[in-house]
């Protein structure tokens, strides 16, 4: 992949560096996309139909399970070289923030401690009534698992369709947005608010926008540098011209 010396220049310079990647970025770790067909049992579902308020309500146990089968997929997986090179990237930029809309924890276990989770994490767990979190439960149970302190149901600690964003982690995300200097949408489709607008935010903002998919997404007629094709080849390549050599 060639960089133009412009663009190399700007990153050299630039000290607020934002990055808000999707599911793209574990794709070459061998997870799904949010948007990709499921596998398997779960081939007949939508995962924008399992991941609502109003599928828990309406059949706790399918979700429940829907979630024990991520967590498993999720637990064989590592990181790959696009998380890898986020995490390189952190230590060149003053002020780098990550934003992620991923679940996974791959970005934390490559490394980037100072992680903004707008959708959650599916390791952790909590409870559906009280919020208290628990470190154990059992996956394999015939009903769903309940909450030790208050007897409510138990459920993963994301973001569901119909569910607000954690407010500080938005808010965090927000901030970085507006005061960026180049702002990074890494895999992702951009179709799901509030996060699809942060990359508007900082184009508002005067922030230079980079974008890196595999395919066009509605962001891309905005973006000053497009780069097409996978994150896992296209962004260690990056950090090493710009910030290695
Ligand atoms: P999507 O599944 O909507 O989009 C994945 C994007 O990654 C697509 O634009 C692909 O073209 C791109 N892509 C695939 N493989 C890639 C690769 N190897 N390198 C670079 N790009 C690649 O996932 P998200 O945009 O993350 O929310 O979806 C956003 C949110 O929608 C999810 O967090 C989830 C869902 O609703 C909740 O669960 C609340």
């Amino acid at each position: 992949m060639n960089f133009a010396p412009e663009f190399i220049s700007l990153l050299r310079e630039t000290s607020k560096l934002v990055a808000l990647t999707g599911a793209g970025v574990s794709q070459e770790s061998g997870l799904r996309t949010f948007r990709d067909a499921q596998t398997g049992l779960w081939a007949q579902y939508k995962p924008a139909e399992l991941a609502s308020t109003e599928a828990f309500r309406r059949d706790p146990k399918l979700v429940w399970d829907w979630y024990a089968w991520r967590r498993e997929a999720v637990k064989g997986v590592r990181p790959n070289p696009g998380h890898y090179a986020l995490a390189q990237l952190a230590k060149h930029v003053p002020e780098f923030r990550l934003i992620t809309q991923n679940v996974d924890g791959l970005h934390h276990m490559a490394g980037n401690q100072r992680l903004i989770e707008l959708h959650g994490n599916i390791q952790r767990v909590r409870c559906a009534d009280c919020y208290t979190f628990t470190e154990t439960w059992g996956d394999d149970t015939e009903s769903v698992p309940q909450c030790s302190v208050c007897g409510g149901l138990l459920r993963p600690d994301v973001v569901w369709f119909g569910e607000s964003l954690p407010r500080d982690q938005l808010e965090a995300a927000v901030e970085a947005a507006r005061t960026c200097g180049v702002f990074f949408s890494i895999g992702t489709s951009g179709v799901v608010q509030p996060a699809a607008s942060l990359a508007l935010a900082a184009h508002n903002h005067g922030a230079v926008i980079v974008e890196i998919n595999a395919e066009p997404t509605p962001l891309t007629p905005k973006a000053d540098f497009v780069f097409q094709g996978k994150s896992g080849e296209i962004l260690p390549e990056l950090v090493k011209v710009v910030w290695v050599e």
